[in-house]
């Protein structure tokens, strides 16, 4: 059985004092009805701050980005030896964000990926299409290569210890969010495809991220290939996030 996982991205979001304070309201209120594991991703000037205010609780650490590299002449990067070092757990990579905004391609997104496992934390995969290639019939095509692509990287074995994200392009900040229907089918498909290349299929966990809310995150998390959720905006304030854990 897959523990569910409830991750906040906060994107380029926060503050110390933001910090201080909705984690503050996160830890005191979180006991009540939440089984799901749940992780915060701050930024990375936060994440010292972070680790700090949730030592000793049930909220885990984790970072919106990684360096491919561990140490040298990397400029402004952050390495995943140092994110374990103040206290990260998980570490997403391949962010729509970041592949459309920066570049990162499926290589480079697979290169980080192994970075993350050398280090000894879990990576989260982001996949997701455009509208653009919904519309043209290309979803599975799109994600498959993604997924795929960091499956020749790192091994088909490791990836039943990991987690995968599946976040339509089209429904991240828009409000536009998946129906279950549709975010289950692409979720069957990226388990059938793990299967496929001989991964541990049933383990790994796939989250849903975009525009998940707490009026439609049951709905989606009751579907039986979504094992948690991968959440932006509505994770920047303590109700609607612990809303959302509770519907995990
Ligand atoms: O990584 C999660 C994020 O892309 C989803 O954003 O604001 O649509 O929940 P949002």
């Amino acid at each position: 059985m897959r523990q569910p996982l409830v991750a906040g991205n906060w994107k380029l979001n926060g503050s110390r004092e933001m910090v201080d304070t909705l984690l503050s309201e996160l830890t005191t209120a979180l006991g009540d009805g939440v089984t799901a594991e749940v992780a915060v991703c701050p930024p990375f000037v936060y994440l010292q701050d972070a680790s700090r205010a949730l030592g000793g609780t049930d909220i885990v650490l984790g970072a919106q980005d990684v360096c491919a590299e561990d140490e040298g002449a990397f400029t402004g990067e952050v390495s995943a030896p140092m994110l374990r070092d103040v206290g990260c757990r998980y570490i997403i990579v391949g962010h729509s964000e970041r592949r459309s905004l920066y570049h990162e391609s499926d290589e480079w997104v697979a290169r980080k990926f192994a970075a993350v496992l050398r280090s000894g934390l879990t990576p989260i995969l982001c996949v997701g299409e455009s509208l653009e290639e919904r519309n043209a019939g290309v979803t599975e095509a799109v994600v498959a290569r993604q997924l795929e692509a960091v499956v020749e990287q790192v091994g088909a074995e490791v990836m039943g210890d990991c987690v995968v994200a599946y976040e339509p392009v089209w429904a991240i900040g828009t409000g536009l969010t998946a129906t279950p229907e549709q975010a289950q089918s692409v979720h069957a498909y990226l388990r059938s495809r793990l299967r496929a290349v001989g991964a541990a299929a049933d383990q790994t966990r796939l989250l849903y991220g975009g525009s998940v809310k707490p009026d439609n995150a049951a709905q989606l998390f009751a579907m039986p290939d979504i094992d948690g959720g991968l959440i932006g905006g509505a994770s920047l304030q303590a109700e609607t996030f612990l809303a959302i854990c509770r519907a995990a």
